[in-house]
């Protein structure tokens, strides 16, 4: 490790406990990220963490639409992040006017509508729930029998769900444009390559890829599943940050990741916007901060806690 890493490390500490600030990391961050912060996550854990620290600022290593969950959740607190421009695909894939839009136009089927937590805030104040890859069947399962479902903004997660609960839905067409990189074929050859290895793939991956894992989970889980199985060989088909806290929590265990047909291409560009540096600045300034208009916070609100509620 350099001196300046080091440096920059101890700064990030300082200025962290100068201005009360809890650092909370989603499971995709680079490993020097994982490794300073109080806790590191899935979507599900950060929401609740964000929602029950008692530390003035929440300084939030993860795409906008983690942070913006955090403060739609803890609205007194100062949320901020090292990189306001970290977005995520499928965010984009939805944008609240045309769910709007589309909701209203179609209006006498009543939709009951659930959002994968991966959406702005304008995004969720339409929604009813609110699920993370994590909860998302336990959410499907409790929702009205009587109502049909929407389920933006993944159809992939959508339809994993669907098989999991047997529940038809009707699915917005968005996608994360890492997860589906990864191909039926890229991953029967990393299979034939290690015949005894067990897959776990996140959800958000295509359905020919889900077929030949052997679980399919949220980051989260993937620590417990690693931890658990009765093999060394695990494939392990999600973005490359996971394998850092993998490697640490199943030091025993070979995971090899899930390669792509085209190379290095399970990095989330989004995920990886956050750096140190970006890191020490943020909490130096307590900028960029995420705001929202108030009316929108405590729309977005109704679902998440309804969410959080329910998967209790
Ligand atoms: P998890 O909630 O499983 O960590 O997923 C978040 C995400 O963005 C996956 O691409
Ligand atoms: Fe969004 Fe995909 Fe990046 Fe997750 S990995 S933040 S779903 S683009």
């Amino acid at each position: 490790m350099s001196a300046t890493s080091i440096d920059l490390k101890e700064e990030i500490l300082r200025l962290k406990q100068e201005k009360n600030a809890v650092i909370l990391a989603h499971n995709y961050q680079v490993g020097e990220i994982q490794d300073l912060a109080d806790y590191v996550g899935d979507s599900l854990g950060l929401a609740y963490r964000a929602q029950e620290t008692d530390a003035d600022v929440i300084c939030f290593c993860g795409v906008h639409f983690m942070a913006e969950t955090a403060k739609i959740v803890n609205p007194t607190k100062t949320v901020i992040l090292p990189d306001a421009d970290a977005g995520c695909s499928l965010e984009q894939a939805c944008p609240a006017e045309d769910l709007e839009a589309f909701l209203k136009a179609n209006e006498e089927k009543n939709y009951y509508v659930i959002a994968y937590i991966n959406c702005s805030a304008g995004v969720k104040a339409l929604c009813d729930v609110i699920c993370t890859s994590g909860n998302a069947v336990h959410i499907v399962n409790q929702a009205p029998a009587d109502r049909p479902i929407l389920f933006v903004p993944d159809a992939n997660l959508g339809a994993w769900v669907m098989e999991q609960t047997g529940r038809k839905m009707d699915l917005w067409k968005g996608s994360c444009y890492v997860h589906v990189e990864f191909t039926q074929n890229s991953i029967q050859r990393i299979k034939d390559e290690y015949p005894d290895a067990l897959v776990v793939a996140h959800p958000e991956c295509t359905t020919a890829v889900r077929l030949l894992a052997d679980e399919v989970c949220s980051t989260e889980k993937m620590v417990t599943y690693c931890k658990e199985a009765p093999v060394d060989n695990i494939i392990v088909v999600t973005e490359s940050g996971m394998l850092h806290r993998l490697q640490k929590e199943a030091p025993e265990k070979n995971l090899i990741p899930g390669p792509t047909d085209k190379c290095a291409c399970n990095d989330c560009v989004y995920m990886k916007m956050n750096t140190l540096e970006k890191l020490r600045d943020c909490l130096a300034a307590l900028s960029p901060t995420v705001e929202m208009p108030e009316s929108t916070r405590q729309r977005a609100e109704l679902p998440l806690l309804r969410m959080l509620e329910q998967s209790k």
